[in-house]
């Protein structure tokens, strides 16, 4: 399992990965993406890699997952080396069948900062590539980093990532922004461009690619696109030419060709509420009733965007509090709007009352 997203540069095709996305992404959400995108890599939002070696409770309740999620990274940040080495022992246990541990060194949040986690470890390079040589030594699963441009602007990247290759890094993806601008300003991929340049390890961009075909325009050298705010409620932001015309991908994904126009998928009403439907059983499959059905609301609301209808079950939406209640809801959008099933939303084929 060692590197394997190399078969597919091999092949000379790009890699596509969904992004880690604290508080969006989980088991459910990786599975609503994956079943109509199967052809991405998925990386977990962050786990503290002390929480992991503390409680076996954590370790129990986010490394399992689904098969269609494999194969499946898991992300962890922290500061220590040796406990990074730890976590990566209980991660790479036979029965979560992980595929690989990506570090996390692009968190700007001032909380990770000060803990000396996340992006503070673009300043303490000694600390990020001794985590690196320590995980390398506990495991044979792939280590991979995501990290940002620089923390402040006064960071070299290109020394930076030779660094994190030579302590065994094996793919690095770099959100083209820094830490001190968070999510302010443009991703700019011009550095990392330049950073492929000098080191052998494939290398990902990620900030602000808005689809597949995007991601292909912006992607020129680099090894692979990650996409993260772009899925919200928008599994089908990862297809593009490549996926629509292979006839083999189409027998996995439910999407139909006649919806793909200009580069962009446009699914149609009754698409979105199969994933609805999907998105809300998973979540409440993998946390129980009661944090499934709360936490199910950011995404149905997110999935209704372009539904000009949206505004009379948005109150309704994001007040649910069971999946029979969620569940009703879709069903009725989906009676009151039988006639418009095949239409779709974002070419604005549904129209306002
Ligand atoms: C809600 C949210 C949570 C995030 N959580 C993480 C995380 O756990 N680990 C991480 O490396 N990046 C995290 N990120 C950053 C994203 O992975 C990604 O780098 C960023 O959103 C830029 O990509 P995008 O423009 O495609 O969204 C998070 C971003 C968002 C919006």
């Amino acid at each position: 399992m060692k590197d394997f997203w190399k078969k597919q540069l091999e092949k000379n095709e790009k890699l596509v990965f969904l992004a880690p996305m604290d508080g969006y992404g989980d088991s459910a959400y990786r599975q609503a993406m994956k079943r109509i995108s199967p052809h991405i890599f998925c990386i977990s939002e962050f786990y503290s890699a002390d929480g992991l070696v503390h409680s076996k409770f954590l370790a129990d309740s986010v490394l399992p997952h689904n098969k269609i999620e494999d194969p499946l990274i898991i992300q962890i940040f922290g500061k220590d080396p040796e406990m990074f080495a730890k976590a990566a022992k209980i991660i790479e246990s036979e029965k979560y069948n992980i595929a690989g541990i990506d570090v996390n060194m692009g968190c700007p949040a001032k909380k990770v900062v000060r803990s000396g986690h996340g992006s503070s470890l673009l300043i303490n390079e000694q600390t990020a590539f001794e985590i690196i040589k320590k995980l390398n030594e506990a495991t044979k699963l792939p280590i991979s980093v995501k990290t940002r441009l620089s923390f402040d602007g006064n960071q070299n990247l290109i020394n930076f990532v030779k660094g994190l290759e030579s302590a065994g890094a094996s793919l690095v993806t770099i959100h083209g922004r820094t830490a001190k601008q968070a999510y302010t300003g443009k991703a700019d991929f011009t550095d990392i461009y330049e950073l492929k340049k000098n080191v052998s390890i494939p290398v990902i961009c990620n900030g602000d690619i808005l689809n597949y075909s995007d991601g292909m325009q912006k992607v020129k050298n680099l090894d692979g696109i990650m996409l993260g705010r772009a899925s919200f409620g928008n599994p089908w932001c990862f297809i593009g030419e490549k996926q629509i015309n292979d006839e083999e991908f189409l027998k996995k994904s439910p999407i139909k060709k006649q919806n793909f126009i200009n580069g962009v998928y446009h699914p149609s009403l009754g698409e979105i509420l199969d994933a609805m439907q999907f998105h809300a059983e998973k979540l409440v499959e993998t946390k129980g009733e009661k944090k499934g059905s709360l936490e199910i609301r950011k995404h149905l609301v997110q999935y209704l965007k372009n539904f000009p209808g949206v505004k009379d079950y948005r109150k309704r939406l994001v007040t649910t509090e069971s999946l029979e209640n969620s569940l009703n809801i879709i069903n009725e959008i989906r009676k009151n709007f039988e006639d418009f099933l095949e239409k779709r939303p974002s070419l604005g084929e549904i129209e306002k009352e």
